[in-house]
């Protein structure tokens, strides 16, 4: 089967077993185009949520699906692919933060949505690139453990001057390896462009930035944008979902090493074979993780929504 075959089949056999697709926006363009919600975390989260379908498979990584299953446990809810994990997520687990919350009983521990469903059980509130700010500012306590990237928690703290953030020195590696020397070069070949980061980067990196978002963000920011070109601050499908969208402007990546390899792990044949029921993983979770994780993601969808 050709590519389009396979996304006519995808999407005949979606309808047929009344399956919901999600795909995160850094998925391939040939996923997203069969999927029926795309977007960045925060978006997903509700939209699964709210998904009429019984089963629900999310294109992306395990915790990206570990919500879905956290929010919707009557549902099947299943991973394309088994190995595509997030080396954020896996950085930090319940045992090391149990410590670390009894060093700073007084904090509310925020955790980026990047993170384990186990970990989750022992957080306060849940966020989201795209509502860190928000949630933080609304958060009653002033003292905030942020937990585990430090540069999305570096970049909250500096929009919420009278908090006090502790940081732990996490992070999404890819994000994290790209310099303010890669930002010069990109400059210097595209000097007209604006440059759009997301919040992972290093603070130094979105101190050179036009625009820092998440990964819905910065596509809806060029997009509307009346500018023309622009230097792409995320993994590297986003340039390229946004050059099939904007044909008449020009996307170019910040650094090449910007590519998630957990991202890239699942392709459309994966999908397929997701879908036709031959391969993928069924997410399955104690009662009491889903029950105890949900509270922080039931903080963040309620703080989010007010
Ligand atoms: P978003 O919250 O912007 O979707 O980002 C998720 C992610 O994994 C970024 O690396
Ligand atoms: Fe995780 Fe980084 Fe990949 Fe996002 S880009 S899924 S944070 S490893």
């Amino acid at each position: 089967m050709n590519i389009s075959e396979i996304q006519g089949e995808i999407i005949r056999l979606k309808k047929e077993k009344d399956i919901c697709i999600l795909a995160h926006s850094y998925q391939a363009e040939e996923i997203l185009e069969v999927a029926d919600f795309t977007g960045d975390s925060y978006k997903l989260s509700v939209d699964a949520s709210k998904a009429p379908n019984r089963t629900i498979i999310m294109s992306g990584v395990r915790f990206m699906a570990e919500t879905c299953k956290i929010l919707s446990p009557e549902k099947r809810v299943f991973l394309p692919n088994p190995d595509a994990g997030c080396a954020m997520a896996d950085q930090m687990d319940k045992e090391l933060i149990s410590v670390v919350k009894g060093q700073y009983p007084d904090y509310t521990v925020v955790a980026y949505i990047n993170t384990t469903a186990e970990l989750k059980t022992i957080c306060d509130v849940c966020v989201t690139s795209s509502s860190a700010v928000e949630i933080c500012r609304k958060i009653e306590n002033d003292k905030i453990l942020f937990i585990p990237d430090c540069n999305l928690g570096a970049y909250v703290a500096a929009q919420i001057p009278e908090k006090t953030f502790k940081l732990l020195s996490g992070g999404c590696p890819i994000h994290a390896c790209v310099s303010t020397d890669d930002v010069k070069t990109a400059k210097r070949l595209h000097p007209d462009a604006l440059l759009l980061v997301h919040p992972e980067c290093k603070p130094d990196v979105c101190a050179m930035a036009d625009y820092i978002g998440s990964t819905s963000g910065i596509m809806d920011y060029a997009i509307k944008s009346d500018c023309k070109e622009f230097i792409i601050g995320t993994e590297i499908s986003i340039q390229e979902h946004l050059q099939y969208r904007c044909p008449d402007k020009n996307f170019y990546y910040l650094s090449k090493k910007l590519i998630c390899p957990n991202m890239k792990s699942t392709t459309l044949v994966d999908l397929y074979n997701c879908v036709s029921g031959k391969s993928g993983e069924e997410i399955v979770l104690p009662s009491d993780t889903i029950s105890q994780a949900r509270k922080c993601i039931d903080e963040m969808i309620r703080l989010g929504s007010n």
